[in-house]
């Protein structure tokens, strides 16, 4: 099948913009070669005895995995050396990354990732990916800190995912809607397979982990409960429930067939303000799930609108199916 390869879809859409100086192109074709990298990575696995776990914590206390760094350490190489990116920070580091003097020349822009989400998959073959946000950087700032990171979402010049499924995809949105292309493993390229992706407006899927219900709150308690009611409920229709426990594969299934994710708020995560990361994992996948129509909250504000005090900062979210994520919305109103 001949179809457009991302390079020709980037360059096609640069031209639409017409003032793009070809930067941010080549900027984005390093990702895409750090996730070709990853997908082989995580492809070979078991073959080549990287599916354990290490003896070191990340800043979050969660015991890494061999390919949590390893994922990292392909994220810093691809993307430190052209020059275009003045900073990156990741799930797998407390600090930003300082990138080596000899690669330094003015990067326009930030790079945040989370180099393996759902790495608690990884060594059961079940769908992982990698999430990244691009931010601008602060004009005159060479050596970004922390602080210079700290842009809401709305900031975003582009975000996107690679999901290693059953085959691996790449979908990317840089503020022009949300397009998808799966990888072809023969030809080594990313094809438009995927253009214009929208999320239905309703859905009757959604996906939650359960095993913490007793914790949640009472919105999210109604919520549910009226779901699981099925027909008979007031929701007046029957339910499916999905948990992959990777936000990737769960984002990916909402773009293709509509859904509503959700890691809300509960109990045991108060004091760390949720579970998903806000700046690597709720800001991105926030910006897709907005530019194919559908709605991403914490059930109290917009996430796209937080404006964020930590690198690692934690937020409930509430995404997907624009009317289904406004019946929770409205239930913690009341
Ligand atoms: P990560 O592997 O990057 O730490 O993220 C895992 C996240 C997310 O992808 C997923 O939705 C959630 O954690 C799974 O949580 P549970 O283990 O509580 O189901
Ligand atoms: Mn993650
Ligand atoms: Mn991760």
């Amino acid at each position: 099948m001949h179809g457009i390869t991302i390079t020709q879809f980037l360059i096609e859409e640069q031209r639409k913009v017409g003032s793009a100086t070809g930067e941010f192109t080549l900027l984005l074709n390093h990702i895409v070669t750090a996730c070709k990298r990853i997908s082989c990575a995580v492809n070979k696995g078991a073959l080549v005895g990287t599916m354990g776990n290490l003896e070191s914590e990340n800043i979050q206390g969660e015991t890494q995995k061999q390919l949590d760094v390893i994922t990292n350490d392909i994220f810093l190489e691809a993307n430190q050396w052209a020059g275009y990116i003045a900073g990156m920070a990741s799930e797998e580091m407390d600090d930003p990354y300082d990138i080596p003097e000899k690669y330094r020349q003015d990067g326009k822009y930030l790079l945040l990732f989370d180099p393996l989400d759902g790495s608690s998959n990884v060594n059961v073959n079940i769908s992982v990916g990698t999430i990244f946000s691009i931010l601008h950087s602060p004009q005159g700032v060479t050596n970004p800190k922390v602080e210079d990171f700290l842009q809401p979402g709305t900031r975003q010049v582009c975000a996107g995912y690679a999901l290693y499924g059953s085959s691996t995809m790449l979908v990317l949105t840089t503020g022009h809607g949300v397009n998808g292309f799966a990888l072809d493993r023969e030809m080594g390229e990313f094809i438009l397979t995927n253009p214009d992706m929208q999320i239905p407006a309703d859905t009757h899927e959604f996906a939650v982990n359960m095993s913490n219900q007793r914790f949640w709150e009472a919105p999210v308690q109604r919520y549910v409960s009226e779901c699981l009611q099925g027909e008979e409920g007031v929701r007046g229709k029957d339910f499916n429930m999905r948990w992959v426990a990777s936000m990737v594969a769960e984002v990916h299934r909402i773009l293709i067939r509509g859904g509503l994710f959700m890691y809300p708020m509960d109990s045991k995560l108060r004091d760390k303000g949720g579970k998903l990361r806000l700046m690597y994992e709720a800001n991105p996948m926030s910006f897709i799930v907005e530019q194919a129509g559908g709605a991403s909250s914490t059930g109290r504000e917009r996430i796209l609108d937080i404006q964020p005090s930590g690198l690692h900062q934690r937020v409930p979210v509430i995404l997907g199916s624009k009317n289904e994520v406004g019946v929770l919305v409205g239930y913690h109103r009341t």
